[in-house]
């Protein structure tokens, strides 16, 4: 049987993530729903005219959802879903301030997802990140380690393409490394980065490589200042897809996600960035990776940070 994915949320990270999944190739179905009337039905015909050029024969089908469920029976047997319903930051709003109105959102998506997809591993994007996937799993009750979130992934990508472009140097030629929470209390890992194999500690002098964590904490902020009307999408959509289908694929790819961590560097019970490997199951486990004393530090403090604010969604 061919792969199912379904992308709740039509808006711009939605929109693209579809695109994205269909232009793999590699699923029978992308869907894609949204609240606005229209909206996914018109985007899904307009993607599969792209089909005949593009070359790829997925189908999308768009489906409108109502606020009890109506039209949900079009994501029936997904393997995949994706939550990317709720609003983005506005210039000078921090992730935080869309606490109360997106969880109201993603709580609502997440039960119907449990009825109509109950065998789905869910991929959250609606921020705030980390909050938002541990509400995802509340409101589905769906085992853990089938609800995980992206934020690492996309934080890592714009780390390394700022170190990338400071030196001069390919991307493909660039590894780092982002955990923590998306947030501020996110942890690049420059211990981890390297360029060609060589430590990033050797190539830029550690004042530069602050100045690169800085504004790679900062990265989504850099974008909603710009945008002025929302947030970003090709780098995240990319970052969401591609965990989809490594889910879909039942491949193995370690890549950062924000999962369930359980006595993994010292730190149990929260959703929080580490890095982990993803198949049909969703997370297969956490992989740990040498950290210095202070990042690892880090990553308890954004542990500690995100945990309260966790504990709070259940009431939301
Ligand atoms: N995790 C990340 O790294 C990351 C990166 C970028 C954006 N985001 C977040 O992703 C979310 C979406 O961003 P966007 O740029 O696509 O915003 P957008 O405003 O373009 O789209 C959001 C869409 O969600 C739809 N929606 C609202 N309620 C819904 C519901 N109950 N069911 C289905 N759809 C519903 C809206 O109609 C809209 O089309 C935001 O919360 C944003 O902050 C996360």
């Amino acid at each position: 049987m061919g792969k199912k994915v379904t992308v709740v949320g039509a808006g711009f990270y939605g929109s693209t993530t579809a695109q994205r999944l269909a232009e793999y190739d590699v699923f029978d179905t992308v869907v894609l729903t949204d609240i606005v009337e229209g909206k996914p039905e018109g985007l899904a015909l307009d993607l599969n005219q792209s089909r005949p050029v593009e070359g790829f024969e997925t189908k999308v089908v768009g489906a409108t959802t109502g606020p009890n469920g109506e039209g949900y029976e079009a994501i029936e047997g997904s393997d995949v879903v994706i939550i990317t319903a709720g609003l983005p930051r506005k210039p000078g709003m921090s992730r935080m301030d869309l606490l109360e109105v997106n969880a109201k959102i993603v709580r609502g998506v997440a039960e119907n997802v449990a009825k109509y997809a109950p065998n789905a591993v869910v991929i959250v994007v609606s921020n705030p990140l980390d909050e938002m996937t541990a509400l995802a799993q509340l409101a589905t009750q769906f085992p853990k380690n089938r609800v995980l979130g992206q934020a690492g992934m996309l934080d890592t990508a714009r780390f390394t393409n700022f170190v990338a472009e400071t030196l001069a140097v390919p991307v493909s030629s660039v590894k780092t490394l982002t955990l923590g929470s998306h947030g501020d209390t996110m942890v690049p890992v420059p211990s981890r980065s390297t360029v060609n194999g060589k430590p990033l500690a050797e190539l830029l002098p550690a004042d530069k490589i602050e100045e690169l964590v800085v504004r790679t904490r900062n990265g989504g902020a850099e974008v909603v200042a710009l945008l002025k009307t929302g947030s970003a999408y090709y780098a995240p959509s990319a970052a969401a897809a591609r965990m989809a289908k490594a889910v879909a694929e039942d491949s193995g790819a370690v890549m950062p996600v924000c999962a369930w961590v359980d006595g993994e560097y010292g730190i149990s019970g929260v959703y929080l960035g580490v890095e982990a490997e993803l198949g049909a199951e969703g997370v297969r486990r956490i992989v740990e990776t040498d950290l210095t004393g202070s990042e690892v530090a880090a990553l308890k403090e954004a542990a500690e940070a995100v945990r309260a604010k966790q504990a709070d969604v259940a009431h939301l």
